[in-house]
This record gives structure tokens, sequence and C-alpha cells, in this order.
């Protein structure tokens, strides 16, 4: 009984996961609304997302020059990141 039960945890682990994750892409798509005036969504594809993230934080900051200022939330940044990480998916 103990294995099933385990297994059935692993697999809700699994699924509130993924389901988390495709929550931030969507929110993400949201998000980059304000940025596909001059960006493709697949532009960053590959990218690593928490390396995205750190570059958007810093643009945000002010840190690294970027053409317009831009104004995002913590989580909004954490959202395109996955979502542009993704390619767009
Ligand atoms: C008015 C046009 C414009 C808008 C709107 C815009 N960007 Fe950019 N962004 C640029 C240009 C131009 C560059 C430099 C060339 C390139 O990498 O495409 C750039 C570069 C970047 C880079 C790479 C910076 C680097 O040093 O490698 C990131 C990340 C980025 N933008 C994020 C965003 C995000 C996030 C938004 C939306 C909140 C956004 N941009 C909105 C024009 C824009």
């Amino acid at each position: 009984m103990q294995i099933v039960y385990s297994v059935l945890l692993m697999a809700l682990i699994a699924f509130v996961y993924s389901d988390a994750h495709a929550a931030d892409t969507q929110a993400g798509r949201a998000a980059a609304q304000k940025c596909v005036q001059c960006h493709e969504a697949d532009d960053w594809e590959g990218e690593d997302a928490a390396s995205l993230e750190s570059l958007i934080k810093d643009i945000v900051a002010g840190k690294v020059k970027h053409r317009t200022k831009i104004d995002l939330t913590p989580a909004e940044i954490a959202n395109i990141a996955a979502y542009w990480g993704s390619g767009g998916r």
C-alpha cells in the first residue's frame, strides 16, 4: 500500500508542477504584450528562463541599457522569462 501512495503522491506533484508551469507561460504571454511591438516570443528560444529573468530584471532596474524604459512586476518578469524561454509555447 505504501508504494501506491508514493506513486500517487508523485503523480500529484507532477500534475501540480506542470499546471503551475502552464499558468506561468500563459501569464507571460499576456504580460509580453507590452513587448511584442519590438520582440518576437521566439527571439530567445532555448534561452534558460533563469538567465532571461535576471537579464529582464537588470533592464527594469536600469542596469542594462534598453531602448525603452520597461516597467514590470517581479511576477511579470518571471512569467515573461518562462514564456520566452519556452519559445512562446
Ligand atoms: C520600442 C521597442 C521595444 C520594446 C517595446 C521592448 N523592447 Fe526590448 N529591446 C529593444 C531593442 C531595440 C533591443 C536591442 C536589440 C535586440 O536585442 O533586439 C532590445 C533588447 C532587449 C533585451 C536583450 C537585452 C540584452 O542586453 O541582451 C531584452 C531581454 C528585452 N529587450 C526585453 C524586453 C521586454 C521584457 C520588453 C517588454 C516589457 C521589451 N523588451 C520591450 C526594443 C524594445
